[in-house]
């Protein structure tokens, strides 16, 4: 039998709680399309920190790397800095793994209220692709002076090779799932340099491909869009700060982040891409089994079509948006008393039923 070997971290807070049902699903979808997954678990975590004053042990990125993917629940937890946390773990994996893209899709589920009204499901349904190694997020920089002459420098950095290749992976993404039609994030009215470079960059790769119709919007106004007639948008490319503020903004119109999940994919397949639900730790709700699950089930789907098993994938969707249709097993966020074990359950079950 065809198996996976699939590392799992499933990290602080209710990444805990939520990693089992991700799993359970996983397992249930592969068992009806005969194959297996070798779940292997890592213990890293803010604890393991504090333990032993890092992250993730010195050789950790050469253990992952065995693998054919990463599932993560989420990592951070009071006690520890977030950035100490993040780029001791995250941002390393991301990097090293040269997972350039983080793709999230944005969709209204069926149960689920959007906090836009008279919105239904089908009227947001869209896909926001971030550029997830460069751009803002770097270490460029450095604090100098001291009192009233402090200042600090945070240098964004844009790439040819990693500016072409997001946006070249937006436009395969679009022919892909027949929806021809990208729309750049960007603010080349304020940032002088990046942004008309990106434009610039946008207009030539969007002439590969003259199948694709192509909008750009401010980020500004784009951010308005989002809310004011998300019906407009299939697949949305941004930077990785634009990306990251969107693909939260997308989610919470869809009526909460806990339901949504995101890849960090490294297309070319040369190293291990990594699935996590959107969500981070959820301090205020660990330890309480009432975190909703479909983050990190729906995670879990979209690893199992990075892996090539497209009908497994959608298994777990279609028993997702059945299982919320009828509304018999919603967490306390989507207005129900169920536990996440059995909302994941639930889920599990209707995969097992089909
Ligand atoms: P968060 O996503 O953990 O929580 C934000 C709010 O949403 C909280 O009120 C929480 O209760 C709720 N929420 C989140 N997931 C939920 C779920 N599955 N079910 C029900 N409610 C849910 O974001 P926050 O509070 O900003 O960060 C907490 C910690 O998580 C921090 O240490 C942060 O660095 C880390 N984090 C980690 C991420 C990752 O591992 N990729 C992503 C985001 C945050
Ligand atoms: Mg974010």
């Amino acid at each position: 039998m065809k198996s996976y070997r699939i590392a799992v971290i499933a990290g602080d807070g209710i990444g805990r709680e939520v990693m089992p049902e991700g799993i359970r699903s996983v397992d249930a979808a592969a068992r009806l399309c005969g194959f297996a997954i070798d779940w292997r678990p890592f213990d890293w975590s803010c604890e393991t920190y504090h333990a032993t004053g890092s992250m993730m042990p010195d050789d950790g990125i050469d253990q992952l790397s065995q693998h054919d993917s990463i599932f993560l629940g989420a990592v951070g937890f009071p006690g520890v800095p977030d950035h100490i946390s993040l780029w001791g773990l995250l941002i390393p994996i991301r990097r090293e793994f040269d997972q350039y893209v983080n793709l999230r899709p944005v969709r209204l589920l069926p149960g689920i209220r959007s906090p836009l009204a008279d919105k239904k499901p089908g009227d947001v349904d869209f896909w926001v692709v971030r550029e997830n190694t460069e751009g803002e997020y770097s270490k460029i920089g450095g604090r100098m002076g001291a009192g009233d002459d402090e200042a600090v420098i945070q240098t964004a950095v844009f790439t040819r090779k990693g500016t072409d290749r997001i946006l070249r992976y937006a436009f395969d993404l679009a022919r892909r799932i027949g929806r021809p039609h990208v729309s750049s994030a960007t603010k080349s009215n304020g940032l002088f340099y990046s942004m008309p470079y990106w434009d610039e960059r946008f207009a030539a790769i969007a002439a590969e491909y003259p199948d694709i119709a192509t909008d750009s919007h401010h980020i500004d106004i784009m951010a308005a869009r989002f809310v004011m007639k998300p019906e407009q948008f299939d697949v949305v490319v941004g930077s990785n700060l634009f990306g990251d503020i969107l693909s939260d903004l997308g989610p919470g119109c869809t009526g909460t982040i806990a339901v949504a999940p995101s890849a960090n994919l490294n297309p070319e397949r040369r190293y291990p891409s990594m699935f996590e639900p959107v969500h981070g730790s959820a301090p205020d709700i660990a330890g309480r089994g009432i975190a909703n699950p479909i983050g990190q089930i729906w995670a879990g789907a979209m690893m199992l079509d990075h892996l090539g098993e497209a009908e497994a994938a959608t298994l777990i969707i279609k028993a997702m948006e059945e299982e919320l249709a009828t509304g018999a097993h919603l967490t306390p966020d989507l207005g129900g008393s169920a536990s996440t074990q059995s909302m994941g359950m639930a889920i599990a079950g209707k995969i097992g039923l089909r």
